[in-house]
């Protein structure tokens, strides 16, 4: 938490003119006095994938796979489990058993990463990578990943019932869940004390800030934020996480959502 002075939490700032609003200086001792911010990638597509944590795993991380019918994986935000897990399975061969299945909790994020692999992949997106259909067995599944497993819903939670089950019918099937660090150890409990198979380091630096008291309208106090970084910070990109798309829509002013209802 920041101390008086130094940062301006969003509670603070309704109402108030933003003028106000020197450099922390936790910042100027990060960044001196020419400070960067970003990191625009000038590397191809290939060389992205290479570059992220998981990549010199590859082969260990396929074994574990093949060892275990089921494998509890845990990795930071980025370190690249969503997009290039699934491309590793296939590249190794899953899909000539069947589909490979990546599950999402969140509708948003699975349009999201379903489109990034296919670009990497280079597939049409519905094509070979899709939103998934499933029938009674999986049958069409060789490999399934139950994707941030820890973010729970009433849907998933009937989900990972019904595939406990299933993997006692299916001896072929390949359970891969993915989870934060914290409920490792529970998911892998509820799956027959399964192994977890652990991707160390970060992709991006990361610096958490909290607020003191809780704020009443997050999205409100989203927003603020958002403006704030808008006209404190040098040049760059905001990325702000939602819980859904009724809320994103809510948050996007009315002229980008214009735009976007007329493409
Ligand atoms: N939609 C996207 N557009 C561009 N790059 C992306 C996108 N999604 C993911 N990436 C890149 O792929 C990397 C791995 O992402 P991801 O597989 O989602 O990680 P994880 O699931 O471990 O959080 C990210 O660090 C980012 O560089
Ligand atoms: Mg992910």
């Amino acid at each position: 938490m920041p101390e008086n002075g130094e940062r301006h939490l969003a509670q603070e700032l309704r109402g108030v003119g933003l003028s106000a609003y020197d450099m922390p200086e936790w910042k100027k001792d990060a960044f001196g006095k020419t400070p960067t911010f970003g990191q625009r990638s000038k590397l191809s597509m290939q060389e992205q994938r290479e570059s992220l944590p998981i990549y010199k795993l590859k082969k260990e991380l396929i074994q574990a796979v093949h060892d275990n019918q089921v494998l509890v994986v845990i990795g930071e935000t980025g370190s690249g489990k969503t997009t290039q897990m699934t491309q590793y399975l296939a590249e190794s061969g899953y899909t000539t058993k069947g589909k490979i299945g990546c599950t999402q909790p969140r509708r948003v994020a699975a349009m999201s990463v379903a489109k990034r692999v296919a670009e990497e992949f280079g597939c049409r997106l519905g094509e070979e990578v899709g939103e998934i259909l499933t029938d009674e067995n999986l049958s069409q599944y060789s490999v399934i990943m139950l994707d941030e497993a820890h973010e729970r819903t009433i849907h998933t939670d009937v989900l990972f019932g019904l595939l406990k089950k299933l993997l006692k019918r299916r001896l072929d099937l390949r359970l891969i869940v993915t989870s934060a660090t914290l409920d490792a150890e529970k998911f892998s409990g509820y799956f027959f004390n399964c192994n977890i198979f652990t991707i160390p380091g970060r992709t991006f630096p990361v610096e958490k800030l909290y607020t003191k008291q809780p704020e009443t309208d997050y999205l409100d106090a989203a927003l603020i934020t958002v403006l704030q970084i808008h006209l404190t910070e040098p040049e760059g990109d905001i990325l702000v996480f939602l819980t859904g798309q009724e809320e994103i829509d809510s948050c996007l002013p009315v002229s980008v959502r214009e735009n976007e209802e007329s493409r």
